[in-house]
């Protein structure tokens, strides 16, 4: 038996998955990460994802290594985001993240997270990033 909340098989990640999420407004969607990369933001990045964000943390959905497969991730309809598809998240920027973590995708399983100060929400952006 495989563990409670375990991620389902990462081969079962869709890559280029089809996208028709809620475009941000025109002032996010230019938005450029503010906060220079660096390991230390990558690791709290990490933390915010695997550990800290509530309600719900992203690897429930997203997965542990961000492949879309978490086990609350890939039945939903439609599945979550895979990070680890370059093809799908070359065409996302870093506004276009923020405002879908901040407001969520309503009539989807993405929550919003009005709760993450500006900083976190960037941070996270990183670590998502390393998905890749
Ligand atoms: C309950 C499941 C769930 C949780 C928890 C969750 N997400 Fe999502 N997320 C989704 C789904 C489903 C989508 C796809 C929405 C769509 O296709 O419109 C998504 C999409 C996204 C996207 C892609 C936005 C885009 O424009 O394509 C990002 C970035 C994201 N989530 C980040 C996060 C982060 C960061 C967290 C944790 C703070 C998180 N998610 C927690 C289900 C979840």
């Amino acid at each position: 038996m495989p563990p409670a909340f375990a991620d389902h098989e990462p081969e079962k990640a869709q890559c280029p998955q089809k996208r028709q999420t809620l475009k941000a407004p025109g002032d996010f969607l230019s938005l450029v990460n503010p906060l220079p990369v660096t390991a230390k933001r990558i690791a709290k990045g990490e933390s915010i994802y695997q550990t800290q964000s509530a309600p719900l943390q992203c690897r429930h959905c997203h997965g542990e290594k961000g492949n879309g497969v978490g086990h609350m991730g890939l039945e939903a309809n439609p599945p979550a985001r895979n990070f680890t598809c370059s093809a799908t998240m070359e065409t996302i920027s870093d506004g276009q993240m923020f405002w879908v973590i901040r407001n969520g995708v309503p009539g989807t399983a993405m929550p919003a997270y009005p709760d993450l100060a500006d900083w976190q929400i960037w941070v996270l952006i990183h670590y998502i990033r390393t998905s890749q």
